[in-house]
């Protein structure tokens, strides 16, 4: 063997049970040794491009007495041979022999293993990869300092940088990644301007959203200024690459939680590539009976009473920033932020009042009490109706002139909308019983 002390090598480190092979527990004979689909293609990628192949893996049959280590070794050599043939060597097979109850330090997601492999290789983590199946996987990952975390399955992760169904689907990712980049590229040239579009890439379709920077406009600071209403409190100020980045992590946390939002394929440091979500709600609407369009109303509203639950806030919480696939609804859009200082229920309120005005620029018919008292059944929040009460004595006073006939005439269109909406509003009880 070449001293790999001295050069700086890039590892991929892979777990064995449930990402070489199909985990049917407990493996140790080679007849009970089924390779998983791609994976071959997708370590001789590796391979190929320089890395070292590591196979991290938990073996606590051998501590439990199912198989002895010898069983485990002869299973080990006939598996590396395997891969010989398909051309790629595996640089060397870590385990760990332990039961839990040992309290050992090479369990994962105990680094001892990791930590030998590094006092033997000089290896560069940043440009390293770990493939697992687990979360003890991903936290490994995460001790060690290894710096690409690859999830394969369809659990809620933590703390991995990507997620994948299936070994195949990574396969064919890390195929057509290059063409990707160049595919985002070459729009871009040819429209420099453009800040989202999709693209139909062999694994479905996909939105492009390139970093801009957010800020408010004076108008609307002055709004602030004036109510000192948190409904028009102006957004953070971000560069283009703070933007990004903060959508970017808000997206894959809201994912982690089982928040239904497009997932993550790959973020560079000019844009970000999402899976699609289906149909825009605000489009879809216009295309819906009045029960449906009630229907899927509801739907948001039991969405967006559930990301309040999980204590988080939507931002852009409009019709257009919803969309649908497949009998599901998905937030979109979460690059707007807000200063810390205010209480995330004024924003969850903001969430909720920006939802229906969107709604009632629409020109559609809706129930808006059904979809206000759905939204305090599931978050218990009743303060919403004493603050859009508060809201509309508020304005009152411009309600009154907005209604008399000839003032009617001449205001535009989205001022009538939200007068209309206002008098909903107005008139939804309060729980108390009394009327407003
Ligand atoms: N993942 C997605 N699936 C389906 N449509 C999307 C997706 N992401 C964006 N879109 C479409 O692109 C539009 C703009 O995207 P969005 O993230 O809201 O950007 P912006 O900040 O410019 O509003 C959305 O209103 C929607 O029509
Ligand atoms: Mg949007």
């Amino acid at each position: 063997m070449s001293d790999k002390t001295q050069e700086k090598y890039k590892a991929l480190f892979l777990d064995r049970d449930g990402i070489i092979n199909v985990d049917h527990g407990y493996v140790y004979k080679k007849e009970d040794f089924e390779f998983n689909e791609g994976i071959f293609a997708l370590v001789k990628h590796f391979f190929d491009e320089g890395y070292l192949i590591f196979v991290v893996t938990n073996q606590s049959g051998i501590g439990r007495g199912y198989y002895s280590e010898e069983d485990f070794s002869r299973l080990t050599q006939w598996m590396i041979d395997v891969f010989k043939q398909k051309n790629i060597s595996i640089e060397k097979v870590l385990y760990c022999p332990h039961t839990p109850h040992a309290k050992c330090s090479c369990r994962k997601p105990n680094t001892a293993l990791i930590d030998e492999v590094l006092q033997q290789y000089k290896i560069d983590l940043s440009d390293s990869y770990l493939i697992g199946d687990k979360q003890s996987d991903i936290d490994l990952a995460l001790n060690a300092g290894i710096k690409h975390a690859i999830y394969i399955g369809n659990k809620n992760i933590k703390n991995s940088t990507l997620n994948f169904l299936s070994i195949w689907k990574y396969k064919e990712y890390l195929e057509n990644k290059d063409d990707l980049a160049k595919e985002i590229e070459a729009k871009i040239e040819q429209d420099p301007k453009v800040e989202i579009f999709s693209l139909a890439t062999t694994n479905g379709r996909v939105w492009v959203k390139r970093a801009r920077k957010t800020a408010s406009n004076l108008l609307h600071k002055g709004a602030f200024f004036l109510t000192k209403n948190p409904i028009v409190v102006p957004v953070e100020t971000k560069t283009a690459y703070e933007a990004l980045q903060y959508e970017a992590s808000k997206l894959q946390r809201l994912y982690e939680n089982s928040i239904p939002v497009p997932k993550l394929i790959v973020k560079s440091q000019t844009y970000f590539v999402i899976e699609d979500c289906g149909q825009t709600v605000k489009y879809l609407l216009q295309e819906l009976s009045n029960s449906e369009t009630q229907t899927l109303l509801e739907k948001i509203i039991v969405q967006l009473a559930t990301l309040h639950n999980a204590n988080e806030y939507h931002g852009g919480s409009q019709v257009k920033n919803f969309t649908y696939k497949e009998n599901k609804v998905y937030f979109i859009d979460f690059e707007e932020s807000f200063p810390s200082d205010i209480d995330i229920k004024e924003l969850q309120f903001r969430d909720l009042f920006l939802f229906l005005f969107s709604i009632s620029k629409l020109n559609i018919k809706v129930d808006y009490a059904a979809l206000i008292e759905q939204y305090i059944t599931i978050t218990g929040n009743q303060t919403v109706i004493d603050k859009f009460h508060t809201l509309t004595h508020t304005v009152s006073f411009l309600m009154k002139i907005v209604k008399n006939r000839i003032v009617w005439h001449f205001i535009d269109k989205d001022t009538k909308s939200i007068y209309r909406l206002l008098i909903h509003l107005e008139n939804i009880p309060s729980h108390t019983g009394e009327a407003p």
